[in-house]
């Protein structure tokens, strides 16, 4: 009740502050165009006559609501390139603080119901783009379960007119999630919901069946040449234009993580795994005592990571090939098989799956996303955040660690909406001033993974 009251009291001032705004710049004879932008809302009733309100402005007027509270989502007082230079008194003041007015997905909802307006407003309309990058779509999988205003930061952060995203939304998310997805798509031709929707367990099949359903829509478009796997709490270390870079430097092969030996886990696929449904279609992954069948056409289990770089012609494979088809299928009795599916394909040379690695395990320098985990027992206070389930969530004094040339990675995992919120501003505002002035990055590092792993090694 009381957050209704407060919503509709936010409501009638930000309203009201829209008509004066609307009749200041009706009447006014300045020609400044960013005056809106510029604009900062004060808190104070303004005093105006409500009912000089003429109704042919109300398109008008919803835009400027949009607009204002787009710009109110913002933190003005704080230094981004202080705090990203490590800047401890810049840093400290943040820190500790908490935000109370970030986006949520009911505004969300609500500006994307007149998209015009919501990809003019929010940037997306004057995003910057090279030749280079134009000639060379890449597509993108996002599974998402929740939160999709941090999903729109996210795709604004990585959006281009020529890429293609694919939204899955959990079957076991609630209805609003699918809404807010659904109103988020309608507004770009080039991000679409995934066809077939899973519901997803916590290690289950059902997570790798997720991305291979996105795969398959993506390969009804023509002609993007590499696609990315995300997780919706992640961001990008890079500028489009230099992970277009970066995957030319891959010449055509795949990156996927590469773990044999001890980390290998093998109990998750020597035993067989089954899903047990309870009510609702709710389930559980239960070990079986019966031992799990070998691979199919004596493939040898490789583990890796769930989030990969594919090339086109290995997302045709996954989707056509009948091989992968039969692993597919025997990874239904795996836990977690999206930990071994994709690095599996990647590391059999005798399968020749197109752009897979030829030689013996290569480093495990994970290109796609830097995540800092911690293992059990290790000391947790060196996560510049907070811990959740072993992975350290990025808060401010993260970023002089993770924005400078010594991380690699492409993307960033993990940020959370509430506790991250002053991270991703800054975060997402130094990603766009770097594409506002495109600089090639040095890509010697790219090019040496592509020949070291293509390379067969010796012993
Ligand atoms: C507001 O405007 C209306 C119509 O223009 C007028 O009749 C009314 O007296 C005004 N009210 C005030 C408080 O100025
Ligand atoms: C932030 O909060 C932590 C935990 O409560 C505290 O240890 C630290 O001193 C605080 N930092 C600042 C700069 O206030
Ligand atoms: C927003 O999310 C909350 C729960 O997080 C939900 O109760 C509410 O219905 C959602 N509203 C919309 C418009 O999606
Ligand atoms: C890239 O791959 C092609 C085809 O496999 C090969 O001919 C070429 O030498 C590779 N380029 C580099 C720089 O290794
Ligand atoms: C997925 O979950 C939803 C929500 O619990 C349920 O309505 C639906 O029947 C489930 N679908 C399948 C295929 O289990
Ligand atoms: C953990 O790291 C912090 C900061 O580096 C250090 O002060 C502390 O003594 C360490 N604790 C343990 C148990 O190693
Ligand atoms: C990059 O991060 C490392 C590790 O935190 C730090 O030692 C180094 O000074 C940073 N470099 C720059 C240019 O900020
Ligand atoms: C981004 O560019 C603006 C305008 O030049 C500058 O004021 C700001 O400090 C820059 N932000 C970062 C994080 O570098």
């Amino acid at each position: 009740m009381k957050g209704t009251t407060t919503r509709a009291v936010v409501s009638v001032l930000v309203i009201s502050v829209c008509i004066y705004t609307c009749i200041f710049i009706i009447f006014s004879s300045s020609h400044e165009p960013n005056f809106l932008l510029n604009s900062e809302y004060n808190g104070q009733e303004p005093s105006i006559n409500r009912s000089s309100l003429n109704s042919q402005h109300v398109g008008l007027d919803q835009d400027s609501e949009t607009e204002i509270q787009f710009r109110s989502f913002k933190i003005d007082d704080i230094n981004c390139k202080k705090i990203i230079e490590g800047d401890d008194m810049e840093i400290n003041k943040f820190i500790n603080r908490t935000h109370d007015n970030i986006p949520d997905n009911e505004t969300l909802t609500r500006h994307t119901m007149n998209c015009e307006a919501f990809r003019r407003i929010y940037g997306y309309d004057d995003i910057v783009n090279t030749e280079a990058e134009k000639q060379f779509p890449i597509a993108f999988n996002i599974l998402l379960y929740k939160d999709v205003a941090q999903v729109e930061i996210l795709l604004r952060a990585i959006y281009r007119p020529q890429n293609y995203y694919c939204l899955h939304v959990d079957g076991f998310s609630p209805d609003h999630v699918h809404k807010g997805a659904n109103s988020l798509a309608d507004c770009f031709d080039n991000v679409f919901i995934v066809s077939k929707t899973e519901n997803i367990t916590y290690q289950s099949f059902q997570r790798l069946q997720a991305d291979i359903n996105c795969m398959s829509d993506h390969l009804a478009k023509s002609d993007w040449k590499y696609l990315m796997n995300l997780p919706s709490q992640q961001l990008p270390l890079r500028t489009n234009a230099e992970i277009v870079q970066i995957l030319k430097a891959l010449n055509n092969t795949n990156y996927i993580e590469c773990i044999v030996g001890k980390r290998i886990i093998s109990s998750r696929y020597t035993y067989k795994y089954e899903n047990v449904y309870g009510p609702g279609g709710h389930y559980e992954i239960v070990m079986t005592r019966k031992r799990h069948k070998d691979p199919p056409h004596g493939i040898v289990v490789v583990k890796g990571s769930a989030y990969g770089i594919f090339t086109r012609a290995f997302v045709d494979y996954v989707v056509k090939s009948p091989i992968a088809k039969d692993l597919l299928e025997w990874c239904r009795g795996v836990l977690s098989p999206d930990e071994y599916y994709w690095s599996t394909l990647n590391h059999n040379p005798h399968l020749q799956v197109p752009g897979s690695y030829k030689g013996k395990c290569p480093s495990t320098f994970l290109l796609p996303v830097y995540v800092h985990w911690f293992e059990r027992g290790t000391n947790v206070t060196k996560c510049p955040g907070k811990v959740l389930r072993y992975i350290c969530v990025f808060g401010i004094a993260a970023l002089r660690q993770l924005i400078n040339n010594s991380r690699k990675e492409l993307f960033a995992n993990k940020f959370e909406l509430q506790f991250s919120y002053a991270a991703i501003q800054c975060l997402t505002e130094w990603l766009r001033n770097k594409t506002l002035s495109p600089q090639p990055i040095d890509d010697e590092f790219y090019r040496k993974l592509y020949s070291e792993r293509t390379a067969p090694k010796i012993a």
